[in-house]
């Protein structure tokens, strides 16, 4: 586990997308796409999101920090962000380029939200936002990140998904008590967007 804490503004983009682009020749299942999302997929993922409560929120895989960004212009200033992301190079780019007293970048997978809720002494998430592909991960990882995400949202806390098929749909089924589909063509490739709930999550 290792972790870096922002300290002030910037949001420079910098070489992010061939970061991302070579990055993806590299490690294609672990991406999925070979540029970041779209300001479409931005949009329509973070719709439902009531920013007045968003004040802890996780990403997951920010790659490039295309919604890293866009929750940090949309969060409240005493707003706390986690993102985890399992590529190093990622994670670096992200410490290197957003300097955000609110950020905290954990090098790791999103199966140590655990550890990294103890670690940041939080009890409940109200936003956990996730575009990592988990239609081409081991099942006992998906599921082990799937149950932890579950367990570590507050009440009325939400799982916001973007994916590129629509494999994961039954293990949210599984693991949400209400799972809402969407679809959204302007991203390359088009994605499904999914926002799941648990009855006293
Ligand atoms: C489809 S890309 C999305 C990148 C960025 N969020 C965007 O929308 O452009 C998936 C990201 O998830 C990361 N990732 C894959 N598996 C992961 C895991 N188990 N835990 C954390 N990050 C993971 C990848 O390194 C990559 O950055």
């Amino acid at each position: 586990m290792s972790a870096v804490n922002g300290s002030s503004n910037g949001t420079a983009k910098g070489s992010g997308f061939w970061l991302f682009a070579s990055n993806f020749f590299k490690h294609p299942t672990m991406l999925g796409s070979i540029i970041p999302s779209s300001r479409h997929l931005i949009e329509r993922l973070l719709a439902p999101v009531d920013w007045s409560r968003a004040k802890r929120v996780v990403e997951y895989g920010p790659g490039v920090a295309t919604f890293t960004r866009a929750l940090l212009e949309r969060m409240p200033e005493d707003g706390e962000l986690l993102v985890i992301e399992l590529n190093e190079d990622f994670a670096h780019y992200v410490r290197e380029r957003i300097h955000d007293p609110r950020l905290t970048v954990a090098h790791a997978s999103a199966g140590e939200l655990d550890r990294w809720m103890e670690r940041l002494g939080w009890e409940g998430i109200d936003y956990i936002v996730s575009g990592i592909p988990f239609s081409t991960m081991p099942a006992h990882v998906r599921d082990e990140i799937l149950r932890k995400t579950r367990d570590g949202l507050a009440e009325e806390g939400e799982f916001l998904v973007f994916q590129f098929s629509n494999a994961v749909f039954p293990y949210l089924k599984e693991n949400f008590d209400e799972v809402d589909r969407g679809f959204e063509l302007r991203n390359i490739p088009p994605a499904h967007c999914y926002r799941c709930r648990a009855d006293g999550a």
